[in-house]
């Protein structure tokens, strides 16, 4: 059995003000007017139309989760895949909330469930292709390997882990090495080297292989988890993990497991993919203005001004003679920033929440 597993509990701070903690990243429209959180479930039940889809999220997105799955399971009568939720009280990151999944898999499907984990804020146009990965990395999950899928890399993105290709494993290659989030110097040696693939943040495990691996590298998340699994409350589709949550280490999956596991997979991938991580990636689903602006802003003058990102669409925008900015505007906070520091956008969260 292959249970999907959609991660949306991050509140995507490196895109404030437009994500807020009450509203976050998954759940704003696109400028297509969908949101993440639509555009994946819609992902998911394209390539995968018979796996359970298991939400993990912060409680307080519950609602605003199950309004958009039913509000597509009205449009798409048939695509009537079971949806179970599971609710943490507090954000803690990935590797938390990987391992609580693997928990309720063990104990709701059996702990040789095949768990496909996608993140929530991704842009993936090309489901076919995704597809035919999903099939591939199920087959080696299934025999015990921690599965990632590698997206070719075009820049030294610091916002990215790298995977360095090891030996062919097929359908997949083995990982010789995994680097979270390296600087910027390391990521542009590791594009040049030619041996690197960007992680794209999908991945694919089995329950019991992964609660292993969590017991090896990161027993106290594994602990908290498991404390906080016994202690759930089973409403309904949702179950709400216990207090004891709190105690888990705020890392990530990439951080507690990948960087240390040896039984780490790739798949390459063949599918295009976008982490709609920060402005600059938001920003290429907009249509650069013949000056390379980039401009959500009904209302905008913009002269002598170039390759600005520009959101606004709630008041009348002028910009005149500056180029490379940011601006984020949105009914009670304003942003202006370098372009090229927008991966550093969640030191202002970070700044905001200690103040408060
Ligand atoms: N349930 C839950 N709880 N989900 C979370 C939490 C949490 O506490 N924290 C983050 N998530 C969700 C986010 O909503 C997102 O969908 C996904 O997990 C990944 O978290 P991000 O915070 O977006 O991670 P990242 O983009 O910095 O890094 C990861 O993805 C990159 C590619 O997109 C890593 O896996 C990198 O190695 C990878 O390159
Ligand atoms: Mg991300």
């Amino acid at each position: 059995e292959v249970v999907s597993v959609v991660l949306s509990g991050g509140s995507g701070s490196r895109l404030w003000p437009l994500s807020r903690k009450s509203h976050p990243k998954p759940y704003i429209p696109l400028p297509d007017g969908e949101t993440l959180i639509q555009k994946t479930l819609s992902r998911v039940l394209k390539a995968r139309p018979k796996d359970t889809v298991l939400t993990v999220t912060n409680r307080e997105y519950y609602f605003l989760t199950r309004d958009s799955f039913n509000a597509y399971g009205k449009t798409h009568p048939d695509d009537a895949a079971p949806f179970r939720y599971l609710l943490e009280p507090s954000g803690r990151n990935t590797a938390p909330a990987m391992a609580c999944a693997a928990l309720w898999a063990q104990q709701t499907c059996g702990a040789d469930t095949v768990l496909l984990f996608m993140p929530a804020d991704h842009i993936v146009p090309e489901i076919d292709a995704f597809a035919e990965a999903t099939r591939k990395a199920v087959e080696m999950a299934q025999k015990g390997e921690l599965v990632t899928f590698g997206v070719q890399p075009t820049a030294p993105e610091t916002g990215f882990g790298y995977i360095q290709i090891g030996t062919a494993l097929p359908p997949g290659f083995r990982v010789s090495r995994f680097v979270e989030k390296p600087d910027e110097a390391t990521a542009q040696a590791y594009v040049d080297s030619g041996e690197y693939l960007w992680n794209s943040g999908i991945f694919c495990m089995r329950a019991d292989a992964l609660l292993q691996a969590m017991q090896t590298h990161a027993p106290e998340v594994l602990a908290a988890a498991q404390a906080a699994w016994d202690e759930a409350r089973e409403f309904g589709d949702a179950w709400e993990l216990g207090g004891s949550f709190a105690q888990a280490p705020d890392i990530s999956i990439d951080y507690a497991i990948m960087e240390k596991a040896t039984d780490v997979a790739v798949i390459p991938s063949e599918f295009s993919w976008n982490d709609l991580g920060a402005w600059g990636a938001y920003a290429q689903l907009l249509e650069p203005d013949a000056d390379g602006n980039r401009l959500l802003a009904p209302e905008s003058l913009v002269e002598d001004t170039h390759n600005c990102i520009v959101h606004s669409p709630h008041r009348l925008t002028a910009l005149l003679g500056v180029e490379d900015l940011l601006v984020a505007d949105t009914p009670d906070a304003l942003l202006i920033a370098d372009k090229s520091r927008d991966q550093e956008v969640r030191v202002l969260v970070d700044a905001l929440k200690a103040r408060r």
